[in-house]
């Protein structure tokens, strides 16, 4: 079969008028600041999308951006500010950041209420024993186009290729929430082929250019790629071989076009959710 397209702007696009619209119903903006520390050229566009998606939606957003030779005390007094400033409610340090600051130390000293990333422990901790908190938007974003694209999730064999903290361990979280059967497969996995081929739901998320081949993929799998890899002539690929996944699966996601523009969409969402638990709404 050829697989249908799974269309993450749009979805994205959806997302956030949707949240736009409430904002507008709020007595107050929703506030954001976004840490970046140094000239990382590739933090610098995503830390601008993200300021100005923010803005888009009607957030009082703004980036906070440090040198290069920032130390960790000083970042982490940066923090300290902004988790005392009640015009705060989401704070995202971008990442990667210089060598000299340990990037766990900062994600902790973020408050878990104001951690819009959900990578802090008590987020994480949160997440994986089935209470409420803040979840990472990347793993967040693909829930919402799992459900876009009709996927019956109850039951249903899912394999997450990685088990970074960011996507692999928190979307198996989430599917195992949602009620799959989950298996997290990575680079010591034995027979990736056998593990993907297995699955009803594939996510990619391992940050290698194209190494899932079509013939890894089920028919009638629904496949989401996490992966945004730039090859040497300067197209962007996924982790899956599109070309070749696309004739096996039922539902697949483009990249570009597919998870990368629901990141930034759930980051507005956790920041709306921020701003309200904070208020008590
Ligand atoms: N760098 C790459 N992805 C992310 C993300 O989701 N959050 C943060 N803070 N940094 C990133």
């Amino acid at each position: 079969m050829t697989a249908r397209i799974i269309d993450g702007k749009a979805v994205a696009a959806e997302l956030r008028r949707a949240i736009a619209a409430r904002v507008a119903a709020l007595p107050f903006k929703p506030g954001l600041r976004v840490v970046r520390v140094g000239d990382d050229p590739a933090s610098g566009v995503y830390v601008r999308n993200k300021d100005k998606a923010a803005q888009e939606v009607g957030f009082d957003s703004a980036t906070v951006h440090l040198a290069a030779e920032t130390t960790e005390a000083d970042l982490l007094a940066v923090v300290a500010r902004l988790n005392a400033d009640p015009a705060v409610d989401g704070i995202l340090v971008q990442l990667p950041l210089p060598r000299q600051i340990r990037a766990d130390v900062v994600i902790s000293a973020v408050a878990p209420e104001k951690d819009v990333d959900g990578f802090h422990p008590l987020n994480a901790g949160r997440l994986a024993s089935g209470q409420k908190g803040l979840v990472p938007c990347t793993p967040k974003g693909v829930m919402h186009l799992l459900r876009a694209a009709g996927a019956s999730l109850p039951g249903a064999r899912a394999v997450v290729l990685g088990r970074s903290t960011i996507v692999g361990r928190p979307m198996a979280q989430l599917l195992l929430a949602a009620d799959c059967t989950v298996t997290i497969a990575h680079s010591r996995t034995r027979d990736l082929a056998a593990e993907c081929r297995r699955a009803e739901i594939l996510v990619a998320a391992v940050g290698r250019p194209e190494m899932v081949p079509g013939d890894w993929v089920a028919e009638d799998a629904t496949v989401i790629d996490v992966g945004i890899n730039r090859l040497p002539d300067g197209r962007l690929v996924g982790d899956v071989d599109f070309a070749g996944a696309a004739r096996r699966a039922a539902a697949i996601t483009p990249v570009p076009g597919g998870v990368g523009p629901m990141t930034i969409a759930c980051l507005l969402e956790n920041t709306l959710d921020a701003a309200l638990a904070r208020r008590g709404a």
